[in-house]
């Protein structure tokens, strides 16, 4: 069982990364294959109960390949852990069939409850160099997260999430249409003071108006209290 893994594992990688050249090549040179194989084994101690030894072999496998999975997760098969450097999964987390992780990721947990409390992902779920996914959910199948982003939220399958915090950019790789924010830019500030300028040269065009109106008013008036006092 464990032998058919690694080699879907190998497989994964001679798949996906179009660098590697030959299977025998990924199984002495790739370090993610290597902490995946390490981690096969430290997973059947640690479902055995032998947790020392589960660890052991799992600090081991962090020191000879920066990449550092615990005993407990549960890894799918064909993931594919590019350059790997940097990638910390957690106890508790689940990675899908025919995931890619590449290096920097952090499967985590958000504060010290125990229990379920890293994320898991689906099937053939990218994540991007440097993204972080926080916290006890789920990430759909077919998900990709970008480069970078700290995911704090689940995510439905076949969408594309970017940013700090992730929020979806696309939905089967059509893109979601994006909120128009009214944003005070230099252009628009300019316009607005153009308009001020019109409103208030209007403003003191009716004002002499009026009292034109208002002049003439009171002249009229004047003259008709004369012939009235003529009369
Ligand atoms: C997320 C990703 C898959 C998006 O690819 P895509 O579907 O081709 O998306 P686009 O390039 O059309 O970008 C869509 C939008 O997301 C933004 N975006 C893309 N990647 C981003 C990232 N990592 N962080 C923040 N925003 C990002 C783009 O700027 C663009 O924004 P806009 O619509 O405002 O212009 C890709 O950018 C990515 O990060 N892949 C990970 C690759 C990686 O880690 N490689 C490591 C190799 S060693």
């Amino acid at each position: 069982m464990i032998l058919k893994d690694i080699w879907l594992d190998v497989k994964a990688v001679k798949e996906r990364d179009p660098a590697a050249r030959n299977p025998l090549e990924v199984l002495f040179l790739y370090q993610g294959v290597h902490a995946l194989i390490w981690h096969r084994f430290a997973h059947w101690f640690y479902c055995h109960k032998l947790f020392f030894i589960a660890r052991l072999i799992s600090q081991m496998a962090r020191f000879f390949t920066l990449i550092e999975i615990h005993p407990g997760a549960v890894m799918g098969h064909g993931i594919l852990i590019d350059h790997g450097c940097g990638v910390v999964i957690g106890e508790t987390a689940v990675v899908g069939d025919n995931c890619t992780i590449y290096q920097g990721v952090t499967l985590g947990g958000v504060g010290l409850n125990k229990g379920k409390r890293h994320p898991t992902l689906g099937t053939n779920v990218t994540v991007g160099a440097g993204a972080k996914i926080l916290g006890s959910f789920q990430v759909g199948d077919n998900c990709t997260i970008a480069a970078n982003a700290v995911l704090l939220n689940p995510l439905e399958n076949n969408v594309t999430a970017v940013g700090i915090p992730a929020r979806p950019i696309k939905i089967s790789g059509v893109p979601i249409p994006k909120e128009v924010k009214a944003e005070v830019t230099m252009e628009s500030y300019c316009r607005m003071e153009e308009r001020i300028r019109a409103m208030e040269q209007t403003m003191t065009e009716l004002q002499t108006e009026l009292s034109h109106y208002k002049n003439n008013d009171s002249n009229e008036s004047g003259k008709e209290a004369l012939s009235d006092a003529e009369e």
